[in-house]
């Protein structure tokens, strides 16, 4: 029961469930196209919640499945690359909602790897003494997509999912590789926010729309990412949880670090590219249909990888 605190997890995503077919409507594109380079075929977009509301709604779920009190909680940090506000942030917002007025709050900024990152800062709190905290990765990516540009608004959805993690006599960490290349940052940017003041001349002609160059990122996701789980991936390793950008990229992962496919869950089918979010979504729907059991002691390695660069690993058990 005690490891089962210690990892417990929940999601939310808006309900509105946008298909390939309804994009192929919307723009030049088909179901096709979608579903055989990425193996997505539908995400959830928000219609009138933020980051925060998504976020929110996965605290209180994990207070209400762990019957703890929000004041017992010591600390929030939430993972994301695209909060309600520069300042206050999302981790404040849902303190808020939620009272848990013991605890600090902090995003964390690391795109796609934000959930591994903040996981790796929170267990350091743990490590240290903290005693109760919440990690939660939420994205609404769709009010940062350029809508009109079919090369990136077919990948991405909105969701929040998230765990609680307790101090517990028994390890569950075991290992860690964290790394970051901002020489390569111009790969994958968004949320540029422009300079109004009447100073200031703006001279960036970087976007607010999410910009990527899709080669780049498939590149990165093999080369660099590859490398780095292979310093992490330990034989006995039951499952892998890579975030969940592209089924294709997942699929020559395995290959080249010679892990059997089945090894490595997959949701982004139905869930599309969430970005901070995508990790957590995929530990608890594994949790909830069986593949993953808390307590069971299952080797698990987590991956995140995306905009910074920003990639990194960790190893730990249920
Ligand atoms: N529907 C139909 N056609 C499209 C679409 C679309 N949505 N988007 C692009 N195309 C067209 C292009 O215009 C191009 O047409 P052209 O040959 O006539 O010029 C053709 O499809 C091929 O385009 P490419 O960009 O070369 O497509 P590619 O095979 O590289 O696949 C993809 C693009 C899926 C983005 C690929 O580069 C990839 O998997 N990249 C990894 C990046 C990724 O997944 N990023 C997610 C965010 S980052 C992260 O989470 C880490």
């Amino acid at each position: 029961k005690a490891e089962e605190k210690a990892l417990l997890k929940a999601r939310y995503v808006p309900e509105n469930k946008v298909s390939n077919q309804l994009l192929s409507t919307m723009m030049d594109t088909s179901d096709e196209w979608i579903s055989s380079r990425t193996g997505i075929r539908a995400r959830n977009i928000v219609t009138d919640e933020n980051t925060s509301d998504l976020c929110t709604k996965v605290a209180e779920k994990l207070l209400k499945k762990s019957a703890k009190k929000a004041s017992d909680l010591d600390f929030i940090i939430v993972a994301t690359m695209t909060p309600d506000y520069g300042t206050p942030s999302v981790a404040c917002l849902v303190q808020g909602n939620i009272s848990a007025t013991k605890a600090f709050a902090f995003d964390i900024s690391a795109a796609c790897s934000g959930f591994v990152y903040a996981l790796s800062v929170a267990e350091k709190l743990i490590r240290t003494g903290k005693k109760l905290g919440m990690v939660i990765g939420g994205e609404t990516l769709s009010k940062v997509i350029d809508w009109d540009d079919r090369t990136t608004a077919v990948l991405f959805g909105d969701g929040a999912a998230g765990i609680l993690l307790e101090a517990s006599d028994e390890q569950h960490f075991f290992n860690e590789k964290l790394q970051a290349d901002g020489q390569r940052a111009k790969s994958l940017t968004s949320g540029y926010v422009k300079n109004q003041s009447p100073f200031y001349k703006e001279t960036s002609d970087s976007s607010g729309y999410l910009q990527m160059n899709g080669r780049d990122i498939y590149d990165f996701s093999l080369k660099d990412v590859t490398k780095n789980l292979s310093d992490i991936v330990e034989d006995d390793v039951d499952y892998l949880l890579l975030h969940q950008a592209n089924k294709r990229i997942i699929e020559k992962i395995s290959k080249k670090i010679n892990v059997p496919r089945e090894k490595f869950l997959t949701n982004m089918e139905q869930n599309g590219n969430t970005s901070a979010a995508s990790i957590p979504l995929l530990l608890d729907e594994s949790v909830e249909n069986g593949v993953l059991k808390l307590g069971s002691n299952q080797k698990i390695v987590l991956t995140g990888y995306g905009g910074g660069l920003t990639w990194g690993s960790i190893l730990l058990t249920l």
